[in-house]
């Protein structure tokens, strides 16, 4: 971090009176290379282009767009810019959720998961705010494999597989550690800063140990092959967050031909009922509505639960569905299905017996925030508190494919490391469950393994609530409806264990917080049947909603986007963030959501004839 801004942050704080630092502060800003994107207050009536929502996807087709000079881009946002504190510290980005830069979503309850969280629902942060869910995420640095692509073009989706869509992972790609970067799968140069966390505990490297010693490679699981483990790579700049804002808007910030608008929430799109095309979209800025024109297209970017609401507030979506709450069908499409989402079975907590952990005490105080502010360095850069990741098969996946079915999460810390302050009410566990079970933990030193589903076969929906824009719509995942996805889970969670009982945890004293689940204990401690029950209790979602307005071919049903991103039998309109995805890809989704909004700016490009 700048060396002012570091002073008006510390001062501010601790020392000087708030408007003194806050001027230091603004006149900083003025000359930052990498200062906060300028926004239009009076946007004009009509533009090229209209970018919807500045998440993961939306921030860089609107980058990527606005280089040509011709086109003149209007980017809206329903959040404000970027807090500049809490939100790039990467250990504390749990503290963003249930703020005001996070929609705050809940699930309705389930019967099948979630059971041991707060009314049996699961909370879905999504980012409000210049960046979107890229301000509020973990930041790991996660492609997914090439299965994933491959599989997409297979469905009938030409140039979605994974040889053409390297290119676009590496196209926004500037990879700060030089063994990476050196490789074909990677590169150097892009908007997007990618680096190791400068700083991690002894657990870190233990866990790739641990790895080795039940038979898997330390590599790259974003290269050749992603079957293994690896200290993780962060979406982080000088140790802090390098969200898709800070990455493909800053920088661009002084383009006269971007026009960048917040606290605009757009809340349909205006569709001609006759030729079907849409040429506008209303908004809500600044207490009033307002209605501006795109000439040539508008671009949903509003994420996996808002593209699909307001596809249907605008009259696309299933028509039975809208017709019941009144709404005049434009175009009868599969919106809001094909939901799916990462979960994983977030209790599988172990205790260690030296202080080599993120107890909330030890680290949360004076000497972090200093080293962080100033150094860019410290614990206070761990990315979401998860150090390590891990690719592995259960016995359901076929190994010679290199295709793992269950991600790791390897975290130096449980929901017991800040006393249940934080954590827990962000994953919204129970009282219940906390009290049973992991109040015990508190302040100690203890860590977690996370087991993640990677292809859930259960798919969920999103519908609308009410035609009323600002009533959320009801989001259903359906987690762990498909038994076959429960038994998977079951499997991560024997091999967490496994895990734990190699000599490089045993080294620390790693063993098992066993205390059981009350609801589950009658099924057999450490069963089978046990660890369903406890994955359907503590069920944690890995915060990547998407499918909802799947991509496909012309002759899928189920196809709301075609493989050039239009909305099918509506003109000018197209979708461009994790909603498009027709499976969801096997790891966490912020690069592919970039990747997304690249790679889709070039088809905008192309279809337009302007060189890509
Ligand atoms: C807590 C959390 C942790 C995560 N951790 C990771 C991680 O470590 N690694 C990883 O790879 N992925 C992670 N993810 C997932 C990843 O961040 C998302 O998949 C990705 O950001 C989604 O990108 P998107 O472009 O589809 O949507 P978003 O980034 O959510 O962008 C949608 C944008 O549209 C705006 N918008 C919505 N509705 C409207 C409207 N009506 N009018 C105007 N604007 C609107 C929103 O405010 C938002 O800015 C995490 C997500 C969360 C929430
Ligand atoms: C179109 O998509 C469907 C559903 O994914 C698939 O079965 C079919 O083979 C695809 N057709 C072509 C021509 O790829
Ligand atoms: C695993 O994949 C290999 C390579 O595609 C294939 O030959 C083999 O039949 C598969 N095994 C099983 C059990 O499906």
């Amino acid at each position: 971090m700048p060396l002012l801004s570091v002073f008006a942050v510390l001062l501010g704080i601790w020392l000087l009176p708030i408007p003194l630092a806050y001027i230091g502060y603004e006149v900083y800003e003025f000359n930052d290379p990498e200062g906060r994107p300028f926004v239009e207050l009076d946007p004009l009536p009509i533009y090229d282009f209209i970018v919807v929502g500045a998440g993961s996807a939306g921030a860089v087709v609107a980058s990527r767009l606005s280089e040509n000079p011709a086109w003149n881009v209007l980017l809206l946002e329903a959040g404000g810019d970027e807090p500049e504190i809490v939100s790039n510290a990467p250990a504390l980005a749990a503290n963003l959720q249930m703020t005001r830069i996070d929609w705050g979503y809940r699930t309705e309850p389930m019967t099948t998961a979630c059971l041991g969280l707060e009314g049996s629902r699961s909370k879905w942060p999504r980012g409000k705010v210049l960046g979107g869910s890229s301000v509020l995420n973990y930041m790991l640095y996660v492609r997914g494999n090439r299965r994933d692509y491959d599989r997409w073009e297979s469905f009938g989706n030409p140039e979605w597989g994974y040889d053409d869509l390297l290119y676009y992972f590496k196209k926004s790609e500037d990879n700060r550690n030089p063994y990476l970067a050196r490789t074909p799968y990677h590169a150097a140069g892009g908007y997007l800063t990618v680096q190791e966390a400068p700083w991690r505990t002894p657990l870190a490297t233990a866990f790739v140990q641990a790895g080795i010693e039940i038979g898997y490679e330390n590599r790259d699981i974003n290269g050749e092959s992603q079957t293994g483990f690896m200290i993780a790579q962060g979406t982080i700049r000088r140790g802090s967050r390098c969200s898709t804002s800070r990455a493909f808007l800053r920088p661009i910030r002084h383009r006269p031909n971007l026009h960048i608008v917040i606290h605009a929430h757009v809340l349909k799109v205006n569709i001609d009922h006759v030729y079907k095309r849409a040429w506008s979209v209303t908004m809500l800025h600044q207490g009033r509505m307002r209605i501006i024109q795109a000439r040539n297209e508008i671009i949903l970017s509003a994420g996996a639960v808002s593209s699909p609401h307001i596809l249907m507030l605008s009259g696309v979506g299933p028509a039975e569905h809208l017709t019941e709450l009144g709404i005049p069908v434009i175009q009868d499409a599969a919106v809001g299905l094909n939901l799916q989402d990462h979960i994983g079975f977030g209790g599988l907590a172990f205790r260690v017996d030296q202080p080599i952990t993120l107890v909330q005490s030890r680290y949360e105080d004076m000497v972090s925030a200093f080293r962080y502010y100033v150094n860019g360095e410290g614990p206070m850069t761990v990315l979401g508190g998860v150090e390590t990741l891990a690719f592995v098969h259960s016995k359901y996946s076929n190994v010679s494919l290199d295709w793992p079915d269950v991600q790791f999460h390897l975290i130096p810390a449980t929901i017991g490391s800040d006393g249940g302050q934080t954590i827990r009410r962000a994953l919204g566990v129970s009282n219940f469950l906390w009290e049973t079970v992991y109040k015990e933990l508190s302040f100690t030193d203890s860590f977690s393994a996370i087991p993640v589903l990677l292809r859930p076969k259960s798919k969920g929906y999103i519908k609308l609530r009410s035609a009323h824009p600002f009533i959320p719509p009801i989001i259903v995942p359906n987690y762990l409806t498909e038994p076959e996805d429960a038994a998977i889970l079951v499997e991560g969670a024997k091999l967490g264990l496994a895990l734990s009982q190699t000599s490089a945890l045993r080294r620390f004293g790693a063993r098992l917080h066993d205390t059981p689940y009350p609801q589950c204990v009658h099924l057999g401690l450490f069963t089978d049947e046990y660890w369903e029950c406890c994955a359907r209790h503590y069920t944690s979602t890995i915060y990547h909603p998407c499918g909802t307005a799947k991509m496909g071919n012309a002759t899928d049903p189920d196809a709301v986007v075609d493989p050039r991103l239009r909305v099918y039998g509506v003109h000018s309109l197209r979708v461009v963030d994790a909603s498009i995805m027709p499976t969801i890809v096997s790891g966490n989704t912020n690069a592919p959501c970039i990747m997304i909004g690249e790679k889709a700016a070039d088809i905008i490009k192309q279809d337009w004839g302007f060189p890509t």
